[in-house]
């Protein structure tokens, strides 16, 4: 892990969300803006948070202050679902889930079996991370061990908090892509041993999706998650049509897809699946009843043609969600981007996504559905630092457009839907600043 500068200082603008009530969407009372604000962080936590006028007599002489006046800080984004060996075809034309799958994203993760490969891409994932203003991730890896060392090597090179884990896939994909129930099980247990709770790594036991895997190995993940009961399950479900009615023909004695889940014992507080954009009513109570979380992902769900994720409904079932790019049937690493996305699918359904509502599935929302809200998502005291400086005017539209902002509701609102890397002026990573941007505009 590289070193952690003992105490360092930030004035600027900051804004984040204190905290929820479940069900209550609208969340303006627990919105916190401070227009002069100080953030005192101490070994990488947050030691002191509030107004400047308050806090700045409690700076020892020596230290370095850095003032950001222009600039609005956030707390760090987080990506509740995203694929790193998919960083090179994002964007791959023309195909919904099933086909897309088997035409572009098989025989890329087929390269993940070269160790030197994957780091090269883990690297890249990271950077790109990053530049985007996400500071913590809960990614797939392949069904190789070797990318599950190289990724997690890269997040400790910049003491990254991420979770990550090895695909489990024993069917229906090519051999060089598949492991067996045993050994899906055996390459986890080393890879959980070697890397849950190191450092800011924590792992996800990630079967890919019920087709690919036999009743054995859901069977086999159920026993590790019973066995290691603090590791996370990560997997997809109820993206599109057709994947459904196959998970429907693959298991017909369960009731449904996520009954599959359930049954193997792979639902539960610190389970996330990615999509759910088709869930039964039943299957809506399900994720409620075992506090299982949802990773909306609105750029993958619109890139694959799969549906519009009724994120309502998460406010009114009580369910924990969490925004995801799903790089790469997602567009963008940019949380932004994704917000922009996810402000029209709610659109298409007749609803609203209030900006402050954005900011909170972006940060602590994020952290809920990750069960890591008592260490991020906001600028609460003893809190992690990871945090964004954001520059809401990035390109001349932007400058005229925040000159009119009402508000700091607007300005924010304006930023998701005009902003993306360009707006990321820096990026705080358990304190220490992991990614400044250049000067000169890309
Ligand atoms: N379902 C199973 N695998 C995948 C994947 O790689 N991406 C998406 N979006 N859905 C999946
Ligand atoms: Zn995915």
């Amino acid at each position: 892990m590289s070193s952690v500068i003992a105490t360092t200082a930030i004035r600027g603008r900051f804004l984040d969300i204190q905290n929820t009530v479940a069900q209550a969407r609208d969340i303006h009372d627990q919105v916190r803006y401070v227009e002069d604000g100080l953030v005192i962080i101490h070994e990488g936590k947050i030691q002191w948070f509030g107004p400047w006028r308050e806090g700045h007599s409690r700076l020892p002489t020596d230290l370095e202050l850095q003032h950001y006046p222009d600039q609005l800080i956030v707390p760090g984004f987080i990506d509740t679902h995203i694929h790193f060996p998919q960083t090179e075809m994002v964007g791959a034309y023309g195909e919904q889930l099933l086909e897309w799958l088997n035409t572009y994203t098989f025989p890329t993760e087929i390269q993940f079996q070269d160790a030197s490969y994957s780091e090269k891409i883990a690297e890249f994932f990271v950077q790109e991370l990053l530049k985007n203003g996400t500071t913590t991730a809960l990614v797939f890896c392949t069904v190789h061990p070797e990318s599950v060392d190289a990724l997690f090597n890269a997040a400790t090179t910049r003491n990254m908090r991420l979770i990550a884990g090895k695909v489990l896939m024993d069917r229906h994909a090519p051999e060089a892509l598949t492991d067996t129930a045993e050994t899906a099980y055996i390459d986890s247990k080393a890879l959980i041993e070697k890397w849950h709770g190191q450092g800011r790594n924590l792992y996800a036991i990630t079967p890919r999706f019920a087709p690919t895997s036999t009743p054995e190995q859901l069977q086999k993940a159920g026993q590790l998650k019973a066995e290691y009961p603090d590791v996370y399950v990560h997997t997809h479900l109820s993206e599109n049509k057709n994947e459904i009615a196959w998970v429907k023909e693959l298991f017909p004695e369960r009731e449904g897809y996520l009954d599959v889940y359930h049954h193997y014992g792979l639902t539960g507080s610190k389970s996330v699946f990615a999509h759910c954009v088709h869930l039964e009513d039943e299957e809506w109570d399900c994720m409620h009843q075992t506090d299982s979380a949802i990773a909306f992902c609105p750029t993958s769900n619109l890139f694959l043609g799969s549906g519009l994720f009724p994120l309502k409904k998460t406010w009114d079932k009580g369910v924990k969600v969490g925004l995801g790019t799903d790089i790469g049937a997602g567009t963008s690493f940019n949380q932004l981007q994704t917000l922009n996305e996810a402000y029209k699918v709610q659109q298409l359904q007749g609803e609203k996504l209030s900006a402050f509502e954005a900011l909170y599935h972006a940060t602590l929302g994020g952290a809920k559905a990750l069960s890591l809200d008592d260490r991020l998502g906001n600028f609460n005291i003893g809190k992690e630092a990871d945090f964004v400086v954001l520059n809401l005017n990035a390109t001349a539209l932007q400058q005229l457009r925040q000159s009119r902002a009402k508000n700091i509701e607007d300005a924010f609102f304006a930023l998701t839907m005009l902003g993306d890397d360009r707006n990321i002026a820096a990026t705080y990573v358990y304190g220490a600043a992991v990614y400044v941007k250049a000067a000169a505009s890309e």
